[in-house]
């Protein structure tokens, strides 16, 4: 039986991971070989040695590192080769996964196996398919998609335009950088995805977080929307207002789901309460911290990226800042060279004050990469996703990155849009 949420284990990148197997059929030993040219198993270091359980048990014992997930071929099924399974998870460290390939299909030996922690029992000839799929799974539900990366986007205050840049930043990645994307906020019914993303919230989130401690994925997958070849949202919103959030535990485990099937979880922290905001802010991969050229946020970004740096230990390198609605406030704008002494770091981006662009995408519901100038904007916010995205070459981030071509027929847009 397959579920939908068994497909999303075949079409991910998976984590960095070791995968060892010790094996004699030569079918077995073809198609795990061949696995090595998949592109989900790129970071996934695909081992065999000639042998079964015997010849692990000599291995581990000589100190060899253990594997994230173990593959053991053997011929034998009786009480001898099980005691031998014992022996060898002694070897090694717990969390270690296990899949055992044999000769013949046996519902009792299945059944033990599972009960010692054996994650598959497989009867050869195993078909690539199956044991990609088998692999795919072991280490997702073991070490989880830990190559996923979790990109945070807060605002210093409301309306900087967090939610909109989140949403941009989404796009990019599974249009541009063609990564399995995946977003959220974590406002509950003060969210505005719905808005721009154009769907209708269909849950909450805390029906989403309890879909995911339920282990219901059925009912979790019709929780996400489908914006895109490559992009699902959360369709939550659909909560009570001035009712109470969910607590940052249940809130992180949905997150945690999220990063076992999408290698790119972007979150729109706008509106969402200090105890989400500190969860997803302690644990992001990258902090995209959205501010405005004025006094009142110039000052909250200035505490905020204070106390990132309070929090983590690694803030300078994790949080980027980004200016937005240059041009907004005329006169009362503070300067460029003010802004970056106030705040002791210069601005990854700025990006000016443009309603028609903005709030006209906002309000048909289209992307904002739909029309030129918004395209242009996406593209430059992509070397923040790139910084912790593997595998993106500066071709895909194309030429508006590179500095070099920036009169071309967009200069519109273009030109206002500094990066660093
Ligand atoms: N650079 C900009 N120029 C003009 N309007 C903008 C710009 N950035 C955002 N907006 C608009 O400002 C409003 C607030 O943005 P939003 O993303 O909802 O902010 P937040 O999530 O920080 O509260 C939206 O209507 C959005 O379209
Ligand atoms: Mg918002």
């Amino acid at each position: 039986m397959t579920t939908e949420a068994d497909t999303i284990y075949t079409s991910i990148l998976l984590p960095s991971a070791r995968v060892a197997m010790y094996a004699r059929d030569a079918q077995s030993v073809e198609g795990f070989k061949s696995l090595q040219a998949d592109w989900r198993f790129t970071r996934v270091q695909v081992e065999h040695h000639q042998g079964g359980v015997e010849e692990a048990i000599a291995a581990f014992q000589n100190g060899a590192p253990a594997p994230a997930l173990l593959i053991i071929e053997t011929d034998t099924i009786d009480d001898g080769f099980t005691a031998r399974l014992e022996t060898l998870a002694g070897y090694c460290p717990e969390g270690t996964a296990a899949i055992v390939i044999g000769p013949v299909n046996d519902v009792n030996l299945y059944r033990k196996l599972i009960a010692m922690g054996i994650s598959d029992y497989l009867v050869r000839p195993v078909k690539t398919e199956t044991l990609a799929f088998d692999i795919a799974r072991s280490l997702i539900e073991r070490i989880g998609a830990s190559g996923s990366r979790l990109i945070a986007v807060a605002g210093v205050k409301g309306g900087v335009g967090t939610t909109i840049l989140s949403e941009a930043l989404a796009w990019g990645s599974a249009d541009t950088l063609k990564q399995k994307t995946v977003l959220l906020d974590a406002a509950g019914g003060w969210s505005t995805l719905s808005v721009g993303m154009n769907f209708e919230p269909a849950t909450t989130l805390a029906e989403a977080a309890r879909a995911v401690a339920s282990k219901n994925d059925d009912s979790f997958n019709r929780m996400l929307f489908h914006a895109g070849d490559r992009l699902d949202v959360l369709s939550s919103g659909g909560d009570v207002m001035l009712d109470d959030g969910i607590d940052s535990a249940a809130y992180e485990s949905l997150v945690d789901k999220l990063m076992t099937t999408y290698p790119v979880v972007v979150v729109d922290l706008s509106n969402a309460p200090t105890a989400l905001r500190r969860i997803i802010i302690s644990r992001a991969h990258e902090i995209i911290l959205v501010t405005q050229p004025i006094l009142s946020a110039l000052r909250a970004a200035r505490s905020l990226m204070q106390e990132i740096k309070d929090i983590r230990s690694d803030s300078e390198s994790r949080v980027d800042l980004i200016v937005n609605m240059v041009g907004m406030a005329g006169k009362q704008e503070v300067s460029k060279s003010e802004l970056e002494g106030a705040l002791a770091r210069k601005p990854a981006l700025s990006i000016p004050f443009n309603p028609s662009l903005f709030i006209g995408a906002e309000s048909e519901g289209r992307k904002l990469s739909s029309t030129p100038d918004g395209a242009e904007l996406v593209r430059s916010l992509l070397p923040l996703l790139a910084k912790v995205v593997d595998g993106i070459s500066a071709e895909t981030l194309g030429p508006a990155n590179d500095g070099s071509d920036k009169k071309n027929a967009l200069t519109g847009l273009l030109g206002k849009l500094k990066t660093k």
